[in-house]
């Protein structure tokens, strides 16, 4: 039977796709695809073959481990080969493969007593370190399994590698191997300090260890913090290893390397399973990134009898972990609007399958990462979902873009309400200012405007507001006061007692005071204690809401930011639409005359911070006396204070105004202060 051209061009072209990425991945160290996609082209591949074995040819990515070193470093040839490991996805495939081991043993197939060495599968890079009389000869990568590259001078700067052995008995020339990674804390950090110098980020822990050992100034591998846990012997020369693996490892530990703390030695496939299980379950809490567990036939008097065959050991199998990465296509990019107000831009994603779950969403943060990131419509994208971690595209590739595809800009206009969207300078998070409107912001805006400290409504919970901004019962604050006790009633976990119970408390709260009506409206930035300053300061809503930025600069405890918030806040017309509607509900309070510090008070310019607790006024009194002879108080210690005064239990404000030689009152000398003025 002759394969059709189809099954031989496709074949082919399987192979061009399989050889360009090992280029990516092993000679440029900037692989385009993440690992699932290389399995699985590689299965297909291998599917193929097997199905068409006169198709397999010398040339074949199946036939041998991966491609040439790069020509700067030099080369060393493995005197053993470094082999690779052949996969399991399923525990199907992983009982095949004890099957096989058992068939060849001819031990009883299942032989639950055959004892597996199982350790996580390390995401890093492969490493071979000869040793000659108990010194680090030399220091290479794997390469294509053959021949690796020379990198004695960067394993050197990795302290978890000993340059001298420890104890007695290693043999006068052996060859140890391991995999070196980058721990994922040290991983996060380099990225970190990467972006914010504005250089190459990695992708992941691994490509971050293979890129950091393939450099050619070992001063920039010594920075990275790499580390290294070996799993295994090469060539072994003048002395003798124990006759198990894990035992070997033992050996090896005692000689001063790392060996990874969760190897165990399991029995049988059920030992296996039942250290992939536990494993999976740890996986996010392990410092180190893992791609899976192996298992190795712990005899070596078995592993010789079993052999190898072309690239793999027939005593070793990977069982790999579902992938954390995956590709797929951004279909549009939208925006989710938090409880801040924050917008965040979300992918849309073709469905793809990743870290165990379908996942049709992705983060991307802020618009700084989607700039960075240039995240376009259409594009193909790697998505990573690591454990209960949301979702996030990692980077887009680049060579799959379509024609066309546009940049993608921060909305103007809320996408949920259509107010103004804003970004503060140096802020990464753009902001919806559409605020008590927003029906995003909505069912939390609300939490809050009832809260004790600000309108104090008791019985109107959390779960309550959410049901009732849900059937559009509350779209804003000011529905809150035309709410009636049978819509009430109807409501889950309600019933008529406690719907007019909380009709009365709705009707109580309507008595209030400016500041608490203030901090309720929720306007970032302003605070309790902001709003009772801006309150005191102004005395009436409509002063307030008429001032300038440079007005509201004048009151204690507003800096710039703060006027501009209250400013924008009072600039949006859906917000005093809300205002003049819960006054006509009847909110109120009673005005104050404006009491604007005098121009000309005896403690004009003068700074305060108070701390503790007063025996003869409340704070709020000494602030007023503060503010009235034209101080400020503020609530915070800085150089700039000019007086920290302390009451009974005074906080660590006191500890600071001592460190910084601010002045600091106790309360008799307050009180002096205030009556000579
Ligand atoms: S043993 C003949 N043990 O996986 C067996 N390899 O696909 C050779 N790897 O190149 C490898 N953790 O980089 C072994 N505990 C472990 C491993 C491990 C990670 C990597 C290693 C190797 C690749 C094989």
């Amino acid at each position: 039977m002759t394969v059709s051209n189809a099954i031989r061009k496709k074949v082919e072209a399987l192979r061009d796709q399989i050889r360009h990425h090992n280029y990516r991945y092993h000679v440029l160290d900037d692989p385009e695809i993440p690992d699932a996609e290389y399995d699985r082209l590689m299965r297909e591949l291998q599917t193929a073959e097997r199905q068409h074995p006169e198709l397999i040819s010398p040339d074949s990515p199946t036939q041998r481990v991966g491609d040439q070193p790069v020509e700067a470093f030099g080369t060393v040839d493995h005197a053993l080969p470094m082999l690779s490991l052949d996969n399991a996805f399923t525990a199907e495939e992983l009982r095949d493969f004890h099957r096989r081991v058992a068939d060849r043993l001819e031990l009883d197939s299942g032989d639950e007593a055959l004892a597996y060495a199982a350790e996580p599968k390390l995401d890093g890079a492969a490493v071979s370190l000869l040793y000659v009389d108990g010194r680090l000869e030399r220091g290479a990568t794997r390469g294509d399994g053959n021949t690796g590259e020379d990198i004695t001078h960067n394993v050197r700067t990795i302290d978890a590698v000993p340059l001298r052995l420890i104890g007695k008995g290693y043999p006068s020339r052996f060859e140890v191997r391991g995999e070196v990674f980058m721990p994922k804390a040290g991983f996060a950090a380099y990225n970190a300090a990467a972006i914010a110098a504005g250089e190459k980020t990695f992708v992941n822990p691994r490509n971050a260890a293979a890129g950091s050992l393939r450099q050619l100034d070992p001063k920039l591998t010594a920075a990275r913090p790499l580390d290294i846990y070996v799993y295994a012997v090469g060539l072994v020369e003048g002395g003798e290893l124990p006759d198990r693996h894990s035992a070997t490892l033992d050996r090896l530990q005692e000689w001063g390397f790392k060996t990874c703390p969760e190897r165990r030695v399991v029995k049988g496939v059920e030992g296996c399973l039942a250290f992939y299980e536990d494993l999976g379950r740890r996986r996010q809490s392990l410092s180190y990134e893992i791609d899976g567990v192996v298992y190795k036939v712990d005899s070596l008097a078995h592993q010789r009898e079993l052999g190898f065959v072309s690239r793999a050991p027939r005593w070793a199998i990977a069982h790999k972990f579902p992938a954390q990465e995956e590709l797929t296509v951004v279909r549009g990019v939208e925006y989710q609007v938090g409880r801040t107000g924050a917008v965040t831009p979300v992918a849309r994603l073709e469905p793809v399958f990743v870290g165990g779950v379908t996942v049709s969403n992705a983060t991307l943060h802020n618009i700084d990462e989607l700039t960075r990131k240039d995240v376009r419509v259409g594009d193909t994208v790697i998505v990573r979902r690591a454990g209960d971690v949301i979702p996030e595209v990692v980077s887009v590739l680049i060579q799959r873009r379509p024609k066309g595809a546009k940049r993608i800009r921060l909305p103007r206009k809320c996408p949920v309400c259509g107010s103004k969207v804003t970004r503060e300078k140096g802020e990464a998070v753009a902001r919806c200012t559409g605020g008590l409107f927003c029906a995003a912001q909505r069912a939390e805006a609300i939490k809050h405007f009832v809260s004790r400290r600000a309108m104090d409504i008791e019985g109107l919970g959390g779960k309550l507001i959410e049901q009732l901004v849900a059937a559009d019962r509350l779209k804003t604050v000011a529905d809150i006061y035309v709410l009636t006790r049978d819509e009430l009633a109807a409501m889950e976990r309600m019933g008529e007692k406690s719907a007019e119970n909380l009709i009365s408390a709705i009707e109580q709260s309507k008595s209030t005071t400016l500041a608490r009506f203030l901090f309720g409206l929720g306007i970032r930035e302003v605070g309790e204690a902001t709003a009772a300053s801006l309150a005191a300061y102004f005395g009436n809503l409509d002063s307030l809401m008429a001032s300038t930025e440079a007005e509201l600069l004048a009151v204690s405890d507003v800096g710039p930011i703060v006027a501009s918030r209250v400013r924008a806040f009072f600039d949006e017309r859906h917000n005093l639409d809300i205002v003049g509607r819960l006054r006509e509900s009847g909110v109120n309070w009673t005005e104050m005359e404006p009491q604007m510090a005098p121009e000309d008070g005896p403690l004009n310019g003068k700074t305060f911070v108070l701390t503790g607790s007063l025996a003869s006024m409340t704070r709020d009194q000494a602030k007023q006396r503060i503010q009235e002879l034209g101080g400020k108080v503020t609530g915070s210690v800085s150089k700039k204070t000019d007086y920290v005064v302390y009451g009974d239990k005074p906080g660590s404000k006191l500890t600071k105004a001592r460190e910084l030689d601010v002045v600091t009152l106790d309360e008799p000398h307050f009180q002096k202060l205030l009556k000579t003025r």
